[in-house]
């Protein structure tokens, strides 16, 4: 098992240059099979859900070729339906190739989908638009078996009890570009990386109106042809690097980003006291002193994402004051608050929140990553922290960030990735198994350090 070994303590300076966006790649890379021409995305990152992606679409017969700066998807006729169970199982987005496969083969065979373990992840949204277009649904022994002649366009709503669905968004829209007739979704995401999918599908010559907004209609049309296409970078890893600069109360430019994905972002920075400055394609932080406790809401784009919160409530942890950090839109969402707590932060989590106690200085110690988000946290903490922090099972970091600590030893950081250490028994396995068991660790622990004070 990899892990990164960091010494904390020293602020971050610098430069650094954010790659392509993982969630915008990985629906756009599964809509590649819609084209009857072949399509070149540029800037695609180099991560593992990616290396991930490209194995499902190689399967299900879509020549992949890397090129300078990014990739090219030939879909060749006709190609297996079948997407087997051990790629769609380990990363949620590999779900995304069911509309895309029902719309152009007219048949799918999609196990329902794993990834991180944040919280209940159902996908009866995608369902429910997908058998409004027509599609015959059958659920067979872990699998959508998903059937349509020709989907016929309609009337959907996509809303859910925490908001839109930004892949479920995905499946249905790729499923309608090809679809007979108009549909009209409402609700419809509006993060950055659809957008940049709707983006994608009206350059392969899909009718989308409405780009950008919750409500699409789209015209479908026979075939869509290919295309050339630049992802949007990536929002989540460049607001994670100013992170870890005002973490550190270091300063630092994030270069190669679209500074209005951040702007929830940025105000509560803002907030919290950073000095913050924003260019046409790079934001700099300044955060020289201790910041200010701010309490945050995770919500649907364009509010604070949830996809930060983790990293957010690392930065809680050393701020001035007590904050609360609320996840809407996955409440369950605070696997990370357990290993937070080890460092020496104190916080209690429940009923969808964090309460955040901050503290003027974590110590070091030896934490474990359980998802993506929750790993980009201990690795901002533990640059924070005094002394060394070592943070385990970092394959969750490689899967959504591009060498995230090649870009950190960029701006100063002292963190060494050490490859495959031997799985022993010093390591401990993830501290909890689920977000009730993560909580009563966290309270616990927090009365603990409350009763010995
Ligand atoms: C996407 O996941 C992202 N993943 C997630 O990023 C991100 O956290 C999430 O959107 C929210 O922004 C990719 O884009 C690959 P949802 P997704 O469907 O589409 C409920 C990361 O760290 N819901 O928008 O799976 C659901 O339970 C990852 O990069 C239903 O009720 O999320 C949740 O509460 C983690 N029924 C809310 O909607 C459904 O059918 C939002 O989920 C689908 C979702």
């Amino acid at each position: 098992m990899s892990h990164f070994q960091i010494t904390g303590g020293v602020p971050l300076r610098g430069e650094v240059r954010c790659s392509g966006s993982k969630n915008a790649a990985l629906p756009i890379m599964a809509a590649s099979i819609l084209a009857s021409e072949p399509v070149r995305l540029e800037g695609t990152p180099r991560l593992a859900d990616v290396r991930t992606q490209t194995r499902l679409l190689k399967h299900l017969g879509v020549n992949v070729s890397q090129v300078e700066e990014g990739m090219i998807f030939e879909t060749v006729d006709p190609a297996p339906i079948r997407a087997p169970q051990r790629l769609v199982r380990r990363m949620r987005a590999g779900f995304c190739v069911l509309g895309p496969l029902l719309a152009r083969r007219g048949k799918a065979v999609v196990p329902l989908p794993g990834g991180c373990n944040i919280g209940h992840r159902p996908v009866d949204l995608h369902l429910k638009g997908l058998a409004a277009l027509g599609a015959d649904l059958r659920l067979q022994h872990g699998y959508v078996v998903a059937t349509a002649r020709r989907l016929t366009g309609t009337t959907i709503d996509l809303s859910g009890p925490n908001g839109p669905t930004v892949t479920g968004t995905a499946n249905v829209l790729s499923a309608a570009v090809l679809a007979r007739g108009v549909t009209i979704i409402r609700n419809a995401a509006v993060e950055p990386e659809i957008v940049d999918l709707e983006r994608f599908l009206a350059a392969l010559g899909a009718r989308i109106e409405g780009v950008g907004t919750s409500t699409l209609r789209i015209e479908g049309v026979e075939q869509l042809g290919g295309a050339t296409h630049r992802l949007i970078p990536d929002r989540i890893e460049a607001a994670t690097l100013l992170i870890a600069a005002a973490v550190t109360g270091g300063s630092a430019t994030v270069a190669g980003v679209v500074p209005a994905h951040l702007d929830a972002v940025l105000e509560k920075l803002r907030q919290a006291g950073a000095a913050i400055e924003v260019g046409v394609e790079c934001i700099s932080i300044s955060a020289g002193r201790r910041l200010r406790a701010v309490d945050v809401a995770a919500r649907p784009y364009p509010g604070f994402p949830t996809d930060l919160q983790a990293q957010w409530t690392a930065l809680a942890a050393v701020a001035d004051g007590a904050s609360r950090v609320e996840d809407r839109v996955f409440p369950g969402r605070f696997m990370h608050v357990a290993e937070l707590n080890r460092l020496g932060a104190k916080i209690t989590c429940g009923n969808g929140a964090a309460m955040v106690g901050g503290v003027r200085r974590l110590s070091g110690a030896r934490v474990a990553a359980h998802d993506l988000r929750a790993g980009a946290a201990l690795l901002l903490a533990g640059l924070a922290a005094e002394g060394r922090t070592t943070v385990d099972r970092i394959h969750h970091i490689d899967r959504g960030y591009q060498r995230l600590d090649d870009k950190l030893q960029q701006l100063g950081a002292r963190i060494e990735r050490v490859e495959n250490q031997p799985w022993n028994s010093t390591i401990p396995k993830p501290v909890a198994a689920s977000f009730s068991e993560a909580s009563r660790l966290a309270s616990g622990h927090a009365s603990r350090m409350a009763s010995s004070r």
